[in-house]
């Protein structure tokens, strides 16, 4: 049977990581504001901001809740990010997505000062990412690079395989996973289908990230590899599940993420890692 990776467990030594860096900071007079912005009434995304909302008031991070109309125009939008761009007490700024579809994702993304993407989704911090400079980096590859370190998983030398090439997860996770000297084969929704079991088999570290409930078998795993499933699916019954069929993927795996428990807690608490490292990035502490 798989080790089971505990994202709650090491969700909260991060965020607890996260508050220490944040005091230390507020000792120095370094306010770490985040600012959330929701567009809209997509009740998912208000359920993901009021966690991320609740992390920070955990974490003693001051956050500024913004809500907006579905109607918000484009220039609305794009004015209220100057304005936290140009604003100190501000670190962080978090656009959540997706964003109604009269408005222009990317523009809203690349109008973020890089150095306040707490999300790491700027071009700017994913060039850095591609240079490997240090930045900003995604919270859910970032968080799935912790998990490995707090298990002892190197990725050195192992075949990495992503299943997904979006561009918050899969491709930062793939030159993450790079970054750390694996090698790596990315999957995605063109990938010959009859090939993908053994594509899959010849992974070492199997990252889940494409959104289709318990497409990844049991029988698609090297016996003892690790798997990391990014997947927040509901299966036939409307329960909770990830990309990863759990019941048969953790007799044969090493380690596995469970769902929920796993990948979810990390990628909000990286969040609260990211305010704290914009922080010092601001202030030349790094
Ligand atoms: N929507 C789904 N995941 C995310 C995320 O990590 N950040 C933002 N801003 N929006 C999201």
């Amino acid at each position: 049977m798989a080790t089971i990776i505990d994202g709650k467990k090491l969700a909260a030594e991060v965020r607890e990581r996260a508050a220490a860096d944040v005091a230390d900071l507020a000792a120095r007079g370094i306010a770490c504001g985040l600012a959330v912005v929701l567009v809209g009434d997509d009740q998912g995304s208000a359920t993901y901001v009021r966690a991320k909302l609740r992390d920070c008031e955990e974490c003693g991070i001051p956050s500024q809740d913004y809500k907006l109309p579905a109607s918000t125009s484009q220039e609305e939008l794009m004015e209220l990010v100057q304005r936290l761009n140009a604003d100190a007490g501000i670190v962080g700024i978090l656009v959540q997505m997706p964003l109604p579809r009269h408005l222009d994702e990317e523009a809203v993304v690349a109008a973020i000062d890089p150095k306040k993407d707490v999300d790491g989704f700027h071009p700017e911090n994913l060039g850095r990412l591609v240079r490997g400079l240090p930045g900003l980096r995604p919270c859910t590859p970032a968080g799935i690079m912790e998990m490995l370190d707090a298990y002892g998983i190197d990725p050195a030398g192992k075949n990495a395989v992503i299943v997904g090439r979006s561009s918050i997860v899969g491709k930062p996770m793939s030159l993450m996973l790079l970054a750390q000297n694996a090698t790596i084969s990315v999957a995605h929704s063109h990938t010959d289908p009859r090939e993908l079991a053994r594509i899959c088999q010849s992974a070492d570290i199997l990252v889940a990230a494409c959104g289709i409930p318990k497409m990844i078998k049991g029988p698609w795993i090297k016996p003892g590899a690790t798997v990391i499933d990014v997947g927040m699916d509901r299966d036939e019954n409307g329960k909770l599940c990830g990309d990863v069929d759990f019941a048969s993927a953790e007799l044969v795996a090493g380690a596995i993420t469970p769902v929920p428990g796993g990948v979810g807690p990390m990628t909000r608490a990286m969040l609260m890692s990211n305010v704290a490292f914009a922080a010092k990035l601001q202030n030349g502490l790094i």
